[in-house]
């Protein structure tokens, strides 16, 4: 590794040594590491579909039963991938903040459920969770890691094949009314939630060092709380395996793997266990 890297990673260390309330935001590069597919972008198709095609309220009203697939292929996968060491991290980072005392949080726009897999406790679910449907009808929301979801789409979902229709009377239901439930995942067209909007602003007041990781700070949703935190003269560390552009606000940049950086910055050793 380069000598400038080691000088930053110590640096930000030393930042980190002095921090009360960390807050962490991750996007979609951390859960790439771990073989997760975003489903946007070049190659990110699902049947001829695009995840904006799939994940709307209009998708779902016309063909539940292709939306219903496409969710369940995405939670069998998730199931067949592990949180990696940058997610293991994060979590062994928090037990020891909260044991001296401190606040350390977690907000991630991933909804594949590997922090929660990997430990981590103090953790807000911007868009939701894979894991989680809500009812259609009364609203209710529960968790639901059944595998398959319901008995109608065992096999179902496959990426290259179009079968025909699941009747909606078979697909996932709710335990209160028996309506039909979604996943319950900020949809495009969507508003994330309030009670969600809530805890996040409570965070980034709290905050005196913020990490963003696998997505840029330069772009929504962090590029908004990176001003924020920037106007406060708190510092940013972003990491991130893409190059970061020139208009970024961050204090530091580490350009890599977060599996490989994160255990680094935050000083934790994951191989004598
Ligand atoms: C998940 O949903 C299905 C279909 O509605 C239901 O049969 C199953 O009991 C639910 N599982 C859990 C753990 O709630
Ligand atoms: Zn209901």
């Amino acid at each position: 590794m380069a000598s400038s890297t080691t000088v930053k990673i110590a640096e930000f260390r030393r930042l980190l040594s002095h921090a009360h309330s960390v807050l962490v935001l991750t996007g979609a590069g951390i859960s790439a590491e771990s073989g997760i597919p975003t489903f946007r972008g070049a190659g990110g198709l699902w049947r001829q579909f695009k995840a904006t095609d799939l994940a709307t309220q209009t998708a779902f009203a016309r063909s539940p039963s292709l939306v219903w697939e496409f969710y369940h292929y995405r939670r069998e996968l998730v199931r067949t991938k592990q949180p990696n060491k940058a997610h293991i991290a994060l979590a062994k980072a928090e037990k020891r903040f909260e044991k001296e005392g401190k606040r350390f949080n977690v907000i991630t726009q991933n909804v594949d459920g590997l922090h929660r897999r990997a430990g981590t406790k103090n953790l807000i679910e911007m868009h939701g969770n894979l894991f989680m449907v809500q009812c259609t009808l009364c609203q209710f929301i529960e968790e639901n890691d059944s595998s398959p979801i319901c008995e109608s789409l065992r096999n179902r979902g496959s990426p290259d094949v179009n079968p025909p229709e699941i009747d909606e009377k078979d697909l996932p239901r709710c335990t209160k009314c028996k309506s039909l439930v979604r996943p319950h995942i900020v949809w495009f067209g969507e508003h994330i939630w309030d009670d969600v909007l809530e805890k996040i602003q409570k965070e980034i007041q709290l905050c005196d060092l913020f990490i963003v990781i696998g997505t840029s700070s330069v772009v929504y949703p962090a590029a908004g709380y990176a001003s924020i935190l920037a106007e406060r003269n708190i510092p940013i560390a972003e990491v991130n395996i893409e190059t970061t552009p020139s208009t970024s606000i961050a204090t530091y940049h580490f350009h890599g793997p977060a599996a490989q950086i994160i255990p680094q910055l935050l000083s934790v050793n994951l191989n004598n266990e």
